[in-house]
C-alpha cells in the first residue's frame, strides 16, 4: 500500500488524519518537532489503529533531515503538510519566527518532495485567508476574494497558497490540494486522541471544555453587539474527525482521478454557522454541564461572521462533515475529562 508523509503528525489534526489514513490502508510516516505536540501522540494512535505510524523527531526547515526521511522511505507517494505554528496572537508578537518556521518548512519540503519525485501535497490551509467576506459572499465558496490577512499568522497561510501555485506552474508535475480549514473542534470518540492547547486556550471550544471541569472560573464571550441574530460572532464549527477524513479523500483523488486541475482548493466546513451563544448551549444540551459565562468587550481581529459553502468538496471530494454537533460537542467533553481523570 502507498505511504504517506505526514508533517505536523502528532498535531491536533494531523494525529486524527493519521487514525483514519491508516484505518484506510495507508502506511504513514509522521515527522514533527515536537515543538507542540507530545510523543505519547503515537500511543494513542495505536490504541484505536493497532500500530503506531513511523515516527522522525526532526524540523520540517531541516533539508539534510528531511531528505534522509524520503530516502528511508522511497514509497512516499504523497505529503500531507500540517506543521506549522498556528497561535495568532503569538504570531503578532513573533512575527519572524511565524515567516521563518512556516514559510521555511514548506519551501525545504517542496524542494525535497522535487529531488525524490513525489509529486502529490495536501496543504492545510485557512478560511482566515477570507478574511470578513461581505454579505454577497456569505456562505464563502472558493471564489470569495482573499483579503488582506489581519495576522502574520493568516499571512504565512495566503503566502504558502501562492508558494505551493508558483511551484506548480514552474512545475508541471506538482500536484496540490489546498484545504481551507473553519474551526475544527472536537476529539476522536474513543478519547485516545484530542486537542492539546498549551497554557489558556485560545480557540472557544477548549476553553469551554477547561471551563466545564472547574479549570477556568469562566468563559468570557466576546462581544454581543454583532450583527448577528444574538449579537455574538457566527463560525462554522467542524467536526476533526470529518476533517481527518476529507483529507483521506484528497489524497486518494490525487493518487487516482484522471480529471483533477493541478492545484484545487476545497473549502472544508459543515455550511451552517453557530453563534458563540449557540454553541454554549449546545455544549450543555449535549453534555449537562453548565457553562458560567459573562459577556465582555470584542477581541481584537475578530471576524464577525463566516460559514462555509462546501458543495465543492461535497461534490469532487465526494465528502460532508455531517456529524451532529451534540456528538461533536461529547467528544470533546468525554476527552477533556479523560485528559483531567474526571469520571
Ligand atoms: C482563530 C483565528 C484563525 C485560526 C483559528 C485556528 C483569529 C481572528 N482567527 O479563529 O485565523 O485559523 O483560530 O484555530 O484569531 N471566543 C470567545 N471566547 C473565548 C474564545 C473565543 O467568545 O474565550 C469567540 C471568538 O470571539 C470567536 C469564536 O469564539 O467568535 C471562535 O474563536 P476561536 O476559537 O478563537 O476561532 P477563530 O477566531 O474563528
Amino acid at each position: 500500500m502507498a505511504r504517506i508523509l505526514v508533517t505536523g503528525g502528532t498535531g491536533y489534526i494531523g494525529s486524527h488524519t493519521t487514525v483514519e489514513l491508516m484505518q484506510q490502508g495507508y502506511d504513514v510516516t509522521i515527522v514533527d518537532n515536537l515543538s507542540n505536540s507530545s510523543i505519547d501522540v503515537l500511543d494513542g494512535i495505536a490504541a484505536i489503529v493497532g500500530k503506531k505510524p513511523d515516527f522522525a523527531n526532526i524540523d520540517c526547515g531541516n533539508f539534510v533531515d528531511l531528505d534522509a526521511v524520503f530516502k528511508q522511505y522511497p514509497d512516499i507517494v504523497g505529503v500531507i503538510h500540517f506543521a506549522a505554528s498556528k497561535a495568532v496572537g503569538e504570531s503578532v508578537e513573533k512575527p519572524l519566527l511565524y515567516y521563518r518556521n512556516n514559510l521555511g518548512s514548506l519551501c525545504t519540503l517542496l524542494e525535497v518532495m522535487r529531488l525524490h519525485q513525489v509529486t502529490n501535497l495536501v496543504f492545510s490551509s485557512s478560511c482566515t485567508v477570507y478574511g470578513q467576506p461581505d454579505a454577497a459572499h456569505l456562505p464563502v465558496d472558493e471564489t470569495a476574494p482573499i483579503q488582506a490577512a489581519l495576522s502574520p499568522y493568516g499571512n504565512t497561510k495566503q503566502i504558502n497558497e501562492e508558494i505551493i501555485r508558483d511551484e506548480a506552474h514552474a512545475d508541471k508535475t506538482l500536484n496540490a490540494t489546498i484545504l481551507r480549514y473553519f474551526n475544527p473542534i472536537g476529539a476522536h470518540p474513543s478519547a485516545h486522541i484530542g486537542e492539546l492547547p498549551n497554557g489558556v486556550p485560545q480557540n472557544l471550544l477548549p476553553f469551554i471544555t477547561q471551563t466545564a471541569t472547574g479549570l477556568r472560573p469562566e468563559l468570557k464571550v466576546f462581544g454581543n453587539d454583532y450583527n448577528t441574530p444574538d449579537g455574538s460572532c457566527i463560525r462554522d464549527y467542524i467536526y476533526v474527525v470529518d476533517l481527518a477524513k476529507a483529507h483521506v479523500k484528497a489524497i486518494d483523488r490525487m493518487l487516482n482521478a484522471a480529471d483533477r486541475e493541478q492545484v484545487e482548493v476545497f473549502n472544508l466546513g459543515t455550511g451552517t454557522g453557530l453563534s458563540v451563544l449557540t454553541l454554549i448551549n449546545e455544549f450543555e444540551a449535549a453534555t449537562g454541564v453548565k457553562i458560567p459565562y459573562t459577556i465582555v468587550g470584542r477581541r481584537e481581529g475578530d471576524i464577525e461572521q463566516v460559514w462555509a459553502a462546501p458543495k465543492k468538496a461535497n461534490e469532487v471530494l465526494g465528502w460532508k462533515a455531517d456529524t451532529p454537533i451534540r456528538d461533536v460537542l461529547a467528544s470533546a467533553w468525554k476527552w477533556e475529562k479523560r485528559i483531567r481523570n474526571i469520571k
